[in-house]
């Protein structure tokens, strides 16, 4: 007897055979890519039917939950009236959407450039302050990620992002320290000594024109406490730097704050902001910039998708959905019942939970006393467990052993009750057969 085949499997097999054939990966892992073909809330299901519950939200863009209905009812009307417009011209979507972002952002800033992504955002962000400064040496962080194109490429301090640009880049930028407080040799005695050395290392560089900085570091959740911005924000002003702050990855409520410059009283000169920011509808990013930024301010031309009305119509929707349905207030509240609830699991190898409303994750360590990172092959195996599992999930983090856990900002409790009791059977299971 001949058994019919299962036209799921038939249909994931086939879709990830051409997948593998026609498509270049940016990288690759176990378990991926998973052949996504539906996604409803914080469920995304494969083609082979299989659910998952989407701890990547998208890559951190469905803040409102894949497909909301109100988002997708406003790209859909969208669509029947105008799409895209020349940069030269002007769509209601594209300024509705710009003075919502101006009211949503610090006084600081005043109005919007648009772009099609993050990283060509903070490449316009830093044409500003070159074009307003004449300077062009530029300040950055330890862990900081703007993004790959070549130009901000030298923003980025890992390694495995730098090496994309294939042979060495020019670099003007001065790298200075993070918030890594969990591996902080100050720990409890924190008088911010981290950067004691940061106005020598500015000095040392006259032609600096900006600090440009994620207000939380989306690589690792590396949360700065208030004193340590309170601080860099001091030295940077003395300095003469403008402050471009990378919301694009903290921005449109992810932190349990609209914009986390909020978190730290922070009045950059710009603040540029992209994934989440068009519904998860197309690509659209933005640069926010004070007056004095923009005045006299020569784009060139334009990125020619930049303020799709599409994506500006599906923005909107969703900066509509997270007020009505209150899920900034919702990520602040989940975001410190999962730190909670994994902090519960009294795991041997948690080291550390971060969360700043739903940006973080947990910090994996072999040993909790000395907090030795514990090794990518078992938490590759973890996130691998976790996959098996149904829970969706990136890994992120310095030594890249942080299990990133960013869902929607609609996610309950109970489907984070759920992703923990996985958790614990997925370390418990990973260690024994370690
Ligand atoms: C903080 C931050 N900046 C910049 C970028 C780059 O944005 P994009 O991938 O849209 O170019 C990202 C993307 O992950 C990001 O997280």
């Amino acid at each position: 007897m001949t058994t019919k085949p299962d036209p799921k499997t038939a249909a994931g097999d086939e879709l990830l055979a051409r997948d593998a054939k026609y498509v270049i990966r940016p990288w690759t892992g176990t378990g991926e890519p998973v052949p996504v073909v539906k996604g409803k809330g914080s469920v995304i299901t494969d083609a082979y039917g299989k659910d998952y519950l989407d701890f990547t939200s998208g890559y951190f863009v469905n803040q409102a939950g894949h497909c909301h209905p109100k988002v997708a009812a406003a790209a859909a009307e969208q669509l029947t009236q105008i799409t895209q417009v020349s940069g030269r011209h002007t769509t209601p979507p594209m300024v509705d959407l710009a003075e919502r972002l101006v009211q949503l952002t610090p006084r600081s800033v005043h109005k919007v450039f648009f772009t099609t992504g993050g990283s060509e955002s903070n490449e316009f962000a830093l044409k500003m302050v070159r074009q307003k400064s004449g300077k062009s040496d530029m300040a950055s962080l330890d862990n900081a990620y703007h993004g790959l194109s070549l130009g901000v490429l030298q923003a980025c301090a890992a390694e495995k992002y730098r090496q994309t640009a294939g042979v060495e880049m020019l670099d003007n930028f001065a790298r200075l320290p993070t918030a890594y407080c969990y591996r902080c040799q100050w720990q409890s005695n924190c008088k911010v000594q981290c950067l004691d050395n940061t106005e020598k290392q500015l000095e040392a560089k006259p032609n600096t024109a900006a600090l440009i900085a994620e207000p939380v570091q989306a690589v690792g959740g590396i949360i700065p406490p208030e004193a340590w911005w309170a601080r860099m924000d001091e030295i940077r002003k003395r300095r003469g730097l403008f402050l471009i702050l990378d919301e694009i990855q903290t921005g449109v409520g992810r932190t349990g704050k609209m914009f986390a410059a909020e978190h730290y009283g922070l009045e950059p000169d710009i603040i540029t902001a992209g994934k989440g920011l068009s519904g998860g509808v197309g690509s659209l990013a933005a640069v926010i910039a004070s007056d004095e930024l923009v005045e006299g301010f020569f784009g060139g031309t334009t990125p020619t998708s930049a303020g799709n009305a599409v994506s500006a119509a599906a923005g909107l929707a969703l900066i509509g959905v997270l007020e009505e349905e209150k899920l900034v207030e919702n990520a602040a509240k989940m975001g410190e019942y999962f730190a909670g609830a994994i902090w519960d699991l009294k795991d041997p190898w948690v080291g550390d939970v971060r969360f700043k409303g739903l940006l973080g994750g947990a910090e994996l360590v072999s040993n909790r006393d000395t907090r030795d990172a514990l090794s990518k092959e078992l938490v590759g195996k973890v996130k691998d467990h976790l996959h098996a599992n149904g829970m969706l999930i990136t890994v992120s983090g310095p030594a890249g052993n942080v299990l990133r856990l960013q869902p929607p900002l609609s996610i309950t409790a109970a489907e984070l009750d759920s992703f923990v009791a996985c958790l614990r059977t997925a370390l418990s299971e990973v260690r024994a057969a370690a």
